[in-house]
C-alpha cells in the first residue's frame, strides 16, 4: 500500500488495517475543532526551522502558504477529511503535501504528534479560557447592573432554605459577583500553566534536529517552554485544571439557578422569569417553565461528569504519550461548550427578570428575621450572647404562638423576657430597621453594600 494512499505510519506494516480499527481510533470527527490552532502551530514550527537552517526560506514560506490556503479550505466547509487519516493532524499534513508536493513531507520534521497535539489543545484552551471571560464579565456586569434596579429591595436570607436573616437584593447579586470573580481568577491562575509550550519535544525524548523552542514560544505567545520532554509528552494537568476550574462556574450556576428556580414558583413568588427564556408544557396550557435554569442546574452534571472522566482517564497512566489521551478532547470541549452557553443565558435571564418587589415586601415580616438583631441588641445591653439567644428564643416562642411577629409583641412580653429591655426594642424589630443595624465589613448593611457596589462598578466600568 502506498503511503500518498494509506497512513503516513505505513511503512512497518504488511498489511491492512481492519476497517473498525480506523472508526475506533479516529479522532478527527472531534478534533477537526483544533484546525485552526494545528495550523497556527504548524507555521511557527517551519519558521522557526527555516530560521536554525533545517528549511529554507522558500520551503517555510510554501508550507506557510499552503496550510493557509487549507485553513481556509476548512473554514468555508470545503475541505474533506478523512477518517482513516486518523486525526486533524494528518488530515491536514496530508493535504498539504497533496497541495505542495515534497516540501510539505519536511513539516513533521523535530516533533511528532504527541507535542503537536498538546500544543494544539493548549492553544484552543487557551483561546476557550479568554472567550469565558468575557462571557463571565458580562455576567457580572448583569449582576451589577441590577443593583441600580433594586437599590432598596429587602430580600429574605436563607440558611437551610429556612428563613434567617433579611439581607439586601444588592447584597445577593454582588455575592454572585464574588463567586464569579473567584472563577476569573481560577481561570487567569489555570491560563498561565495551559500557556506553556511543549512542541520540540517530539515523542518523549526530544529531537536531534536544531530546533529552537523558544523560538516557537515567542511566536505563539506562550509564557515559557516545558523542561521536561517526557513530563510534557504525557502532561494532561493543563485541561483537567480548565475542566475543573469549568466544573466550579458551572456548580456556582446551578446553585442560582435551583434559586430562581425556586424564587419563580408561585409558592415564593419572589421573581418574574423573561418568557423568552421559558418554555411551555405540551398538555398543561397554563404553564411557563423555566427550563434555561433547569437545563443550567442539569447540564452541570455532564461537566462535573467530564471532570471526573479526565481524572479516570490519566490515572495510572505511564509515562510517556498514550492514546488514552486522545480521550480528553470530547470532554474538554463538551465542558468548554456548556458552560460558556450556560454563562451567556444565564446572563440574559438575569437581565431580564423582575422582583416582585410587592409579594417580596409582603412576607417579609414572616419568619423571624429580626430575632438575631433583637439578641444582638442585647448582647450590646451586656447580656452575655448564650443568655440573650436563649432569653429571644423564647420571646420567638412567645411570639409564634400569638402568631405575630415580635415587632406586634406588647412592651410588657419583651419587659418580663428581660428586665433591660424597653420601648427602643421597636426602633430595631421590624426588616427595614433590622437591615439598618448591620454595621460589618462585608456585611449586609446598606452602607456596606452601597460601598462594594461602588465597588463593583468601578472594577467593571459599569
Ligand atoms: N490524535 C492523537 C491524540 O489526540 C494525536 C497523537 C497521536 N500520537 C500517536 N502516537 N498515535 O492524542
Amino acid at each position: 500500500m502506498s503511503e500518498s494512499q494509506g497512513k503516513p505510519w505505513a511503512g512497518v506494516f504488511e498489511g491492512a488495517t481492519d476497517p473498525r480499527v480506523e472508526k475506533f481510533t479516529e479522532s478527527v470527527s472531534y478534533d477537526h475543532r483544533l484546525y485552526a490552532h494545528d495550523i497556527l502551530g504548524s507555521v511557527a514550527h517551519a519558521h522557526m526551522l527555516a530560521k536554525t537552517g533545517v528549511l529554507t526560506e522558500d520551503e517555510s514560506d510554501q508550507i506557510a502558504k499552503g496550510l493557509a490556503q487549507i485553513g481556509k479550505q476548512i473554514a468555508e466547509g470545503s475541505f474533506v477529511f478523512r477518517p482513516e487519516l486518523e486525526d486533524i493532524h494528518m488530515n491536514i499534513e496530508r493535504a498539504l503535501i497533496e497541495q505542495i508536493g515534497d516540501v510539505g513531507r519536511k513539516l513533521h520534521t523535530g516533533r511528532s504528534r504527541n507535542d503537536q497535539v498538546s500544543t494544539d489543545f493548549r492553544l484552543w484552551i487557551r483561546d476557550a479560557i479568554d472567550r469565558l471571560d468575557d462571557l463571565l464579565v458580562n455576567l457580572q456586569r448583569a449582576f451589577v447592573s441590577r443593583c441600580e434596579r433594586d437599590e432598596g429591595v429587602i430580600l429574605p436570607g436563607y440558611t437551610h432554605l429556612q428563613r434567617a436573616q433579611p439581607v439586601l437584593a444588592n447584597h445577593y447579586w454582588l455575592a454572585y459577583c464574588e463567586k464569579l470573580e473567584r472563577d476569573r481568577l481560577r481561570l487567569r491562575d489555570c491560563r498561565a500553566r495551559v500557556n506553556q509550550l511543549p512542541l520540540g519535544t517530539a515523542a518523549l525524548a526530544g529531537t536531534t534536529i536544531a530546533i529552537d523552542r523558544q523560538m516557537v514560544a515567542d511566536e505563539l505567545g506562550f509564557e515559557g517552554v516545558l523542561a521536561n520532554s517526557l513530563d510534557s509528552s504525557s502532561d494532561r494537568d493543563f485541561a483537567i485544571e480548565y475542566c475543573f476550574v469549568l466544573t466550579l462556574i458551572a456548580e456556582h450556576l446551578s446553585t442560582w439557578a435551583e434559586e430562581w428556580i425556586l424564587w419563580s414558583t408561585f409558592e415564593f413568588s419572589f421573581l418574574k422569569l423573561p418568557q423568552a427564556y421559558c418554555t411551555g408544557s405540551s398538555i398543561m396550557p397554563q404553564k411557563i417553565n423555566p427550563d434555561v435554569l433547569e437545563l443550567t442546574r442539569g447540564k452541570t452534571a455532564r461537566v462535573v461528569g467530564n471532570l471526573q472522566s479526565l481524572l479516570v482517564l490519566v490515572k495510572g497512566l505511564p509515562l510517556a504519550y498514550n492514546r488514552d489521551l486522545q480521550e480528553d478532547k470530547e470532554r474538554v470541549f463538551d465542558s468548554a461548550e456548556t458552560v460558556e452557553a450556560c454563562v451567556e443565558l444565564a446572563t440574559a435571564v438575569v437581565a431580564g427578570a423582575e422582583l416582585n418587589r410587592e409579594a417580596i415586601a409582603q412576607q417579609l415580616d414572616r419568619g423571624y428575621l429580626d430575632a438575631t438583631t433583637l439578641m444582638e441588641y442585647l448582647i450590646g445591653l451586656g447580656i452575655p450572647q448564650r443568655t440573650a439567644h436563649g432569653i429571644i428564643g423564647n420571646l420567638v416562642a412567645v411570639a409564634m404562638k400569638a402568631g405575630v411577629p415580635l415587632s406586634e409583641l406588647p412592651l410588657a412580653e419583651f419587659q418580663a423576657a428581660h428586665k433591660s429591655l424597653d420601648e427602643k426594642v421597636f426602633d430595631i424589630l421590624g426588616v427595614e430597621r433590622a437591615i439598618e443595624a448591620f454595621s460589618s465589613y462585608g456585611s449586609t448593611a446598606p452602607k456596606e453594600v452601597a460601598k462594594q457596589v461602588e465597588i463593583w462598578r468601578k472594577r467593571l466600568g459599569t
